[in-house]
């Protein structure tokens, strides 16, 4: 069973990626999470997997929640994976989803990162077309690589793009992110939106609602996972003054 959080597809697409190779279901933490579910049952030999996107050097506060939340029962310890998605490096965020799984005493047996187009349209202009068509085919090679380990049950074998300063990143930099870096404040849409309400659709947190035909941003803070701005067919949807000129990034298999 392989647990994903995606906001533009890419942690998604290689979810349903390893999930095509290995024949293990997918269960998306998201719609999970707003449907109160948290029991799982494993059958014999299942495999459970973690997929989700880097945020600041971490995995996202839902995915290491649901963790928490998690009732799993399995006639034996499974062999557990991790795999995070990033623009460029993951830090020591397979240390946080470790220590989340050891505490509800499920040991973590492999980690891999995978290197994707940077959704963070907060902080960075998304990259050409052709740059990310590169980004993705070199991406789907190390999926490959990534699932051969996993059908060898590779043990104590972590593969993750961590990046200089990691623990610092990690420890100071995401709990910065956590305070002030979440809020949704800074939202607002423009005068272009159709009223077509997708973001409401495929927001991460079930904080978006629709008012008099635009959306309305209902808790303080949320995932921070930009499904909101990304996929917005119109782009009018912008952070503060940061999200302008930036562009608009989702992965093909969401287009
Ligand atoms: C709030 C936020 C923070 C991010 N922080 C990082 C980071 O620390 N390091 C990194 O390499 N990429 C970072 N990214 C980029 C995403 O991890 C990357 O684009 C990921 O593949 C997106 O996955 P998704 O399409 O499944 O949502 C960040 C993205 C967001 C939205
Ligand atoms: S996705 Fe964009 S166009 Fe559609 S309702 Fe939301 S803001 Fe408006
Ligand atoms: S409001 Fe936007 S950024 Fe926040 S969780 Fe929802 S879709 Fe993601």
């Amino acid at each position: 069973m392989i647990f994903y959080f995606s906001g533009t597809g890419n942690s998604y697409a290689t979810a349903q990626f390893l999930s095509d190779k290995l024949g293990e279901p997918i269960v998306d933490i998201a719609q999970a999470t707003q449907r109160n579910e948290t029991e799982y049952f494993l059958g014999e030999n299942e495999k459970l997997g973690f997929v989700f996107p880097i945020y600041a050097w971490a995995p996202p506060k839902a995915v290491v929640d649901f963790v928490k939340r998690l009732n799993l029962h399995s006639e034996e310890q499974p062999y557990t994976f991790g795999v995070c998605t990033c623009g460029g490096s993951a830090g020591n965020a397979m240390d946080v989803l470790e220590d989340a799984l050891k505490k509800k005493g499920i040991a973590l047996d492999s980690g891999f990162s995978v290197v994707m187009p940077d959704n963070y349209i907060v902080m960075f202009k998304v990259k050409p077309l052709a740059k990310q068509e590169e980004i993705l085919e070199e991406a789907n090679e190390t999926m490959e690589r990534i699932a051969w380990a996993i059908e060898q049950e590779k043990r104590d074998f972590f593969r993750v793009k961590r990046g200089k300063g990691a623990a610092f990143l990690t420890t100071v930099i995401y709990p910065l992110f956590l305070r002030g870096g979440t809020k949704t404040k800074p939202f607002h849409v423009t005068s272009d939106c159709i009223s077509c309400g997708l973001c409401e659709k495929v927001c991460t947190d079930g904080c978006i609602q629709m008012y008099k035909g635009v959306p309305r941003w209902m808790k303080e803070k949320c995932n921070m996972c930009l499904a909101c701005a990304n996929r917005c067919p119109k782009e009018a949807i912008q952070y503060g003054k940061r999200t302008k000129e930036k562009g608009r990034y989702i992965h093909p298999c969401w287009k």
